[in-house]
C-alpha cells in the first residue's frame, strides 16, 4: 500500500497567511500542518510516500521532510503547475501507484484517529475505491454522501439541504483504475477537475465502500478550521 498527500492548491481562504507559503506549511499547534496528514499515514503503516505540490514552495517541503529517512519512510515529490483541482492534483500519482492500491489524503486534513485497519480491509479486499464519512452539524459545507444499507448511493457537493450529515473527508482509498477515470473527466464549473465526480463514478458502478470516523476530524483550510485543527492537536497529544 502506497500513500499521496496533495499539498497544492491555492490556499486563497487563508490569505494573507498563504501570501508568502503554502497552506501546508502553516503551523498547527506545534508542527506545520503536512506533519499531521504525513504522520496519518506512518500510523497506518504506509512508508512509500509521494507528496504533490505547487512548486512555490516545493523546496521548503523538502527543507522540512528531507528523503523521509529520519521520520522511517521514503519520500517522492511531484510538482502540480496549476491549481487545477483535487483530481488533476491526483493524477499525477500514476506513475508512483504502479499496479498497487493507494491512500490519498488532502495536505490540509487533520485526524486523530488510526485508520491504519480501515486500509488493511481494503488492500485485502476487492473493492476499487472507499471513501471516509465523518458525522458534522454543519453538512452544507461538504460533499455529502446518502447511504442505503452498505452503499453509498449519491455523493453531492455542498448541498443547501442536505440528505445526511455524513460529509466526505479529505482521505480516499483507491485501486489504479482511478487514473482512467480521472481521464474521463470534464472541468466542473469552476474549471477543476473535481475529486467528488471520481467518487460519483464509483458510486454509480456500485463500487464506492465508505469507513465512518469515530475519532476527531477537520481540514484545515479557514481560519476557523485552522483554530479547531490546532485544538484537536492539541488534545490528542494530551492522550
Ligand atoms: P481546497 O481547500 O479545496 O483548495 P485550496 O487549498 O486551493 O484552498 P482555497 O479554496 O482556500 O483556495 O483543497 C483541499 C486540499 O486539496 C488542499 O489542502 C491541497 C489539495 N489540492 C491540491 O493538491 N491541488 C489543487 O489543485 C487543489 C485545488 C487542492
Amino acid at each position: 500500500m502506497r500513500g499521496v498527500i496533495l499539498a497544492g492548491g491555492s490556499g486563497t481562504r487563508l490569505k494573507p497567511l498563504t501570501n508568502v507559503t503554502n497552506k501546508h506549511l502553516l503551523p498547527v499547534y506545534d508542527k506545520p500542518m503536512i506533519m499531521y496528514p504525513l504522520g496519518t499515514l506512518l500510523k497506518a503503516g504506509i512508508t512509500d510516500i509521494l507528496i504533490v505540490t505547487g512548486k512555490e514552495s516545493a523546496g521548503d517541503f523538502m527543507k522540512l521532510l528531507g528523503s523521509g529517512h529520519e521520520l522511517g519512510c521514503r519520500l517522492t515529490y511531484r510538482l502540480q503547475d496549476e491549481s487545477g483541482g483535487i483530481a488533476q492534483a491526483l493524477s499525477l500519482a500514476e506513475d508512483f501507484a504502479g499496479s498497487h492500491k493507494f491512500a490519498v489524503i488532502l495536505g490540509d486534513n487533520i485526524l486523530a484517529e488510526d485508520v491504519g485497519p480501515a486500509i488493511k480491509s481494503f488492500e485485502a479486499d476487492k473493492a476499487e475505491a472507499t471513501v471516509f464519512l465523518k458525522q458534522v452539524p454543519d453538512a452544507q459545507r461538504f460533499g455529502v454522501a446518502d447511504l442505503t444499507g452498505d452503499k453509498v448511493v449519491s455523493i453531492v457537493e455542498k448541498p443547501a439541504k442536505p440528505k445526511s450529515n455524513f460529509a466526505v473527508i479529505g482521505l480516499y482509498l483507491y485501486s489504479p483504475s482511478v487514473f482512467s477515470v480521472i481521464r474521463s473527466l470534464k472541468p466542473s464549473a469552476r474549471g477543476e477537475y473535481e475529486i467528488t465526480d471520481v467518487n460519483t463514478h464509483y458510486v454509480k458502478s456500485g463500487k464506492l465502500g465508505y469507513h465512518i470516523l469515530k475519532g476527531e476530524w477537520t481540514d484545515a483550510g479557514t481560519f476557523e478550521s485552522l483554530h479547531k485543527a490546532a485544538a484537536i492537536a492539541r488534545n490528542s497529544k494530551k492522550i
